[in-house]
């Protein structure tokens, strides 16, 4: 067994400012020096283990999955605001829920929510201002919490409740990022009431949710929609889910549904405005559709430049820019002892930059995946991450993104008011802004 080289403690502490700004360079550093895979000492005794080691990553998530489960960053930190559903929690009770919430994500189901989903896009996109300078990102939040809140509600009468739920929403991941980068603190933000604050905020969503829970629940109708799915999934037993239940995955739909699509669609916007040939070929291939009619499935399929291109979005800019495991049992992989309770985390921008397996790593270049091309990136390709816990919404974010990308490239021509995009690495890797022109075509 081979030891892993370690960052030590007094490292970290000297480029604590860096790591709170942006994690990714000092990690992107201590790779090049110590290898694929190394330790970080936190605190006293604690020890994060890194990696970028293509199959190390494929062994946690795909084939040596049961040695492993979410970490306490999930199912403890941010469980305790938007509770324990298919996101944050682990063992049989993640178990039982992803067999009955899966049904409601199956292409099948996709297709009916096309519609639904396409006006939404359509509404939101009608608030960019033709000609003008405009911050994208702002708008591509609003446009993918709208987009889950229609595809579970199919309701555009609530509008008040769900901006009361984005902005609770928010709220609280800024604090749980607060937690996250400033662990030191967290006795000052549980002393000073500042969690419980953000804990009410959290029961404010819970009650607007039920509300919204007992008006469908009494009208009794069928609505084809996410929240239909979820009312008449049943457990083994043949019962359905209370309404606690409901509420978690709710929550959890909107916290891991809306920000890392917004974050994606960001970036790919940004890098096709950067990149004049490569909006041209998209557009081509969405003008030769007929868009008179609205849009179908058949029309969405066609659009398979635009799907590369959003691929290549997501490998360069991956939104879950690192998956957090912890092991269950002590493990070996790839000459590596992991002790038990060891914390891991997956660098997925690491891995999706990573020349051994990419040409040109940092160049936008979707046709490499052109399925002509005939190459299997899914050993190194993880956007959604992998194994059974692979991201539940993947094809409802494609259908979204496909959607919003095409509507936008339709009517605009995009360009670039900055060179480069700043990344905000978060929970998950933002833009900081993306400002773009939008010429009419
Ligand atoms: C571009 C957009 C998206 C990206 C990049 C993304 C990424 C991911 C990733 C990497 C995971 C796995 C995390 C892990 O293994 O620890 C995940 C899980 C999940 N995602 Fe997504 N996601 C996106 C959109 C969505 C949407 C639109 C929804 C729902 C409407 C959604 C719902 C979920 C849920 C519920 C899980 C937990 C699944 C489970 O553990 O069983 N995601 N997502």
């Amino acid at each position: 067994m081979k030891k892993l080289p370690v960052v030590s403690r007094t490292h970290v502490f000297k480029n604590r400012k860096q790591i709170l700004k942006n994690p990714i360079p000092f990690h992107h550093d201590n790779f090049n020096r110590l290898g694929d895979t190394f330790e970080v000492a936190v605190g006293l005794k604690k020890r994060i283990i890194f990696t970028r080691q293509a199959k190390f990553i494929k062994q946690i998530l795909q084939t040596k999955q049961k040695h492993y489960q979410k970490s306490s960053l999930q199912t403890v930190d941010l469980a305790k605001y938007i509770g324990r559903g298919l996101l944050t929690s682990n063992g049989e009770h993640w178990r039982n829920h992803r067999r009955m919430i899966q049904p409601a994500f199956h292409k099948r189901k996709l297709q009916g929510l096309l519609q639904i989903m396409y006006q939404a896009i359509k509404g939101e996109l009608s608030k960019i201002k033709a000609g003008e300078i405009q911050d994208i990102y702002p708008l591509m939040g609003d446009l993918a919490f709208q987009v889950v809140a229609t595809s579970l509600f199919s309701r555009d009468d609530i509008q008040v409740q769900m901006s009361a739920l984005k902005e609770i929403t928010e709220a609280n991941q800024r604090m749980l990022i607060q937690e996250m980068r400033q662990p030191y603190l967290n006795w000052w933000y549980k002393f000073s009431g500042k969690i419980n604050r953000h804990i009410k905020l959290s029961l404010k969503a819970r009650a607007i949710l039920s509300s919204i829970i007992k008006e469908r629940l009494a009208q009794d109708s069928e609505k084809d929609d996410l929240m239909d799915m979820l009312l008449k999934a049943t457990y083994e037993d043949g019962s359905r889910m209370p309404e606690k239940q409901l509420i978690d995955e709710i929550l959890i739909l909107f916290a891991a549904g809306h920000e890392t699509t917004a974050n994606a669609l960001g970036f790919i916007l940004f890098l096709l405005a950067k990149h004049p040939e490569k909006q041209e070929k998209a557009f081509a291939e969405i003008n030769a559709i007929d868009w008179t009619e609205g849009i179908e499935m058949e029309s969405l399929r066609k659009l398979a430049y635009v799907k590369q291109c959003i691929e290549e979005g997501m490998r360069l800019y991956p939104p879950a820019y690192y998956i957090d495991r912890e092991s269950i049992i002590k493990d070996e992989i790839e000459d590596y002892e992991i002790p038990e309770n060891s914390m891991l985390l997956l660098a997925i921008y690491e891995l999706h930059r990573d020349s051994r397996f990419w040409e040109s790593p940092n160049a936008f270049q979707p046709e490499r995946f052109d399925p002509a091309n005939k190459r299997d990136y899914s050993d190194y390709y993880f956007p959604f991450g992998g194994g059974p816990r692979m991201c539940i919404g993947n094809n409802f974010a494609m259908q979204e993104m496909i959607l919003t990308v095409a509507e936008i490239l339709r009517s605009f021509t995009l360009r670039p008011v900055d060179d480069e995009v700043l990344i905000n690495p978060l929970i998950s890797l933002k833009p900081v802004s993306v400002k773009l022109h939008f010429i009419p075509r």
